[in-house]
């Protein structure tokens, strides 16, 4: 059973996890072929997509945009309106969702009305002046209500201007609004990236026929002008989460004993850089490609064998290819000898939480020794971790679900409260936990 929303579980100390898995389909691919598949002419068919609060969330809002969806298991079927959506009454709600949020103030700036954007307090918490800034420069008026560039967001859509945007920080989420209000401009939109980001966008836009050229760090799209892109419905098979596989490559490489295999899981390289880390950790770690790709996208099965980690620096340049991986090295750092660092990672900060803050403080709360920086932070390895602790999930998925993997290793059981929030990306994460030998007790309240 998943679990409820505000509860609460217990992880006690588990020696080793086996077994083999597939995990939930892709949080990014999800989302964007919801939003192409919105904007697209006829039926989208989209297999094994993300089941998840934040996927019924993006839906909710296409659904009040005009937009037909309807889930059967894990199979999405989405009635495109085309490129003209219907205006919305009321604000559009987008819960916790930053890449939903994100990506949607692109198309809506292409849509000849005015929308109102909120979201959760987490998502209330994020800058939104990132999206507004390129938004401006294309000629769309986006106000920001909320103190110091936060939501709420109203976006004046209409006519959108081509653009040629120097980003300025390394995110997916900002490149793909500006291409996607590009998509509404008359000409070349072009982004230029400080470091490549994962460029899922990219890969679907051109599988749909839009013309999308990547030459180093700018990509370019050529936009159908106000009338909006013409885009042809298809078929879509979502490859298994990267970022989902990664709590099971790190828990099997931090504990010794464990022989984990994962399958179906999406290998962009833009995603992947945690298994170059891992490996310089002293992770064994196989990788066996499939032969398919799976919405354009490389897939593959991952094992991971656990042993004996060492410290390492994670590079400025690895940074974008593994952000949501990060708070993963900190727990490997955490039981690996020596020191690890993470650098250049300021981005942090602005997640669903503060994540430099929560997790050093779930960290110490563990008897792990960490000192931090604006823009990362140093582990000192333990033999040692503390249990009979508790640890609070901050509102952001990824805590819990890392920490829970160092409760495992942990001389007592820990306690995480709030985890409803893991519902955000990977509703069945404590089922599979278990399934792979974890020991898990769920209590409800907090
Ligand atoms: C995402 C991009 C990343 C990532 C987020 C999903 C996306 O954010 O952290 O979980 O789907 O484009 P940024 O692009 O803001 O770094």
């Amino acid at each position: 059973m998943s679990a409820p929303e505000k509860s609460s579980c217990q992880v006690s100390p588990t020696p080793a996890l086996r077994g083999v898995l597939t995990v939930p389909g892709d949080k990014s691919i999800t989302h964007r072929i919801a939003l192409l598949g919105a904007l697209a002419n006829g039926e989208t068919i989209a297999q094994k997509v993300l089941v998840s609060d934040d996927s019924r969330t993006v839906l909710r809002v296409l659904g009040r945009l005009g937009v037909e969806w309807t889930l059967a298991g894990d199979t999405l079927y989405i009635l495109g309106r085309g490129p003209q959506w219907r205006a919305p009454e009321g604000d559009l709600d987008l819960g916790n969702s930053g890449t939903g949020i994100r990506l949607l103030a692109g198309l809506l700036a292409g849509q000849p009305f005015t929308s109102r954007l909120t979201g959760d307090a987490s998502l209330s918490s994020r800058p939104m002046n990132r999206i507004r800034d390129p938004l401006t420069r294309m000629g769309v008026a986006v106000e920001l209500e909320g103190e110091g560039g936060r939501l709420p967001a109203v976006i004046h859509g209409g006519r959108v201007s081509p653009v040629e945007y120097v980003l300025p920080v390394a995110s997916a989420q900002v490149k793909s609004c500006v291409l996607l209000a590009g998509l509404f401009a008359d000409g070349l939109t072009t982004v230029v990236e400080k470091r490549p980001t994962r460029d899922h966008t990219e890969r679907l836009l051109q599988a749909m026929g839009v013309p999308v050229e990547t030459d180093g760090l700018r990509v370019t799209i050529r936009g159908s002008g106000s009338a909006g892109p013409v885009l042809p419905a298809r078929s879509w098979v979502v490859p298994g989460d990267f970022s989902a596989a990664a709590f099971w490559l790190t828990a099997a490489a931090c504990l010794p004993g464990s022989d984990i295999e994962i399958r179906g899981v999406g290998l962009n390289p833009r995603r992947t850089a945690l298994l170059g880390v891992l490996r310089r950790m002293g992770a064994d770690i196989e990788i066996v490609p499939d032969d398919n790709a799976s919405a354009c996208e490389t897939m593959g099965t991952l094992r991971v064998r656990g042993g004996a980690l060492r410290g390492t620096r994670v590079l400025e340049n690895e940074v974008p290819d593994m952000i949501d991986e990060l708070p993963l090295v900190a727990m490997a750092g955490a039981r690996a000898e020596g020191t690890t660092v993470i650098t250049g990672a300021a981005e942090l900060r602005v997640k669903e939480s503060d994540r430099i803050e929560s997790v050093a403080t779930g960290l110490r709360a563990m008897g792990v020794e960490v000192t931090t920086q604006p823009d990362g932070m140093e582990i000192s390895g333990s033999s040692v971790l503390r249990g009979g602790g508790q640890i609070d999930s901050h509102g952001d998925h990824r805590i819990p679900m890392a920490f829970s993997l160092l409760a495992l290793a942990a001389d007592g059981p820990v306690t995480f409260t709030d985890v409803g929030c893991v519902a955000k990306s990977y509703p069945h994460y404590w089922d599979d936990l278990q399934r792979l030998g974890g020991s898990v007790e769920h209590r409800s309240g907090n």
